[in-house]
């Protein structure tokens, strides 16, 4: 896969640009909004995305996905989280880096990267997707109410690179993007999405509606639900934002 790096020195958001752009039809798979100083970048909900300039990754990073089913697009979910997760793990080797679903990355309990996916859909195709991008890696303080932030750079010793990091990222992400293309990997992103999935088969205090409840992780369906069994034997899915993950 071909990637076109656009710089932006300084910018409000990357999503919001690439928004813009795909709008007037100005930007095409593969190619990437990169910036090093993001001033309102975007979380998912109304959340804020604090980056210190200079210090982490943002971009955003467009597909046309065309042959994956909207109603399935939770893959794009797993190949980029996966990417993510298998990138850190090359720096990050003495703690956990894991998935929190749905595309959260945790290193133990604290949040290190996240993705904002924002999709064009037509019927039930997926036309563009931007795949906003947002890594901690050299910032030591963070400064907005986001709970429980962390970077590399409280994780491993040296400062990071992060023009080696954007491009081993991409290289990542484009090649599990092929495989998946090619109709390979589809069962291995799953596995590997589970291995990879914090608190995965493991007891743990959820929520719903602020009711507490204990509850095990064991699968996602294909629509990216997540099934959790709960104490009756039971398994519920749940949808984005129906649970919350307690302490
Ligand atoms: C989240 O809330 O977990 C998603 C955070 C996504 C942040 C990235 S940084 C680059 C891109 N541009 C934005 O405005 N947001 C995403």
């Amino acid at each position: 896969m071909q990637f076109n790096i656009i710089n932006i020195p300084k910018i409000d958001s990357t999503n919001s640009y690439a928004q813009q752009l795909i709008e007037k039809g100005n930007l095409h798979e593969g190619d990437v909004i990169f910036t090093s100083n993001q001033e309102m970048g975007r979380g998912q909900g109304d959340n804020y995305w604090e980056s210190e300039p200079g210090s982490n990754l943002a971009l955003s990073l467009i597909l046309e996905p065309k042959l994956v089913p909207a109603s399935y697009q939770f893959v794009l979910t797993q190949i980029v989280s996966l990417a993510i997760v298998n990138l850190l793990k090359e720096y990050i080797i003495t703690d956990d880096v894991k998935v929190k679903w749905p595309n959260d990355i945790y290193v133990n309990d604290n949040k290190i990267a996240g993705i904002l996916f924002q999709n064009f859909v037509k019927g039930n195709q997926i036309e563009h997707s931007i795949v906003g991008i947002g890594i901690n890696i050299n910032q030591k303080q963070f400064f907005s109410s986001a709970p429980n932030p962390v970077s590399m750079i409280h994780h491993i010793q040296d400062s990071v690179n992060i023009n080696d990091l954007l491009n081993k990222l991409l290289d990542k992400i484009g090649v599990a993007y092929e495989e998946y293309k090619r109709g390979d990997n589809f069962r291995k992103l799953k596995s590997a999405y589970l291995r990879n999935l914090y608190r995965y088969n493991e007891w743990h205090v959820f929520s719903e509606n602020k009711v507490s409840f204990n509850g095990k992780i064991v699968d996602v369906d294909e629509y990216g639900r997540l099934m959790v069994e709960i104490e009756s034997g039971e398994v519920r899915k749940f949808m984005f934002k129906e649970i919350e993950f307690e302490i």
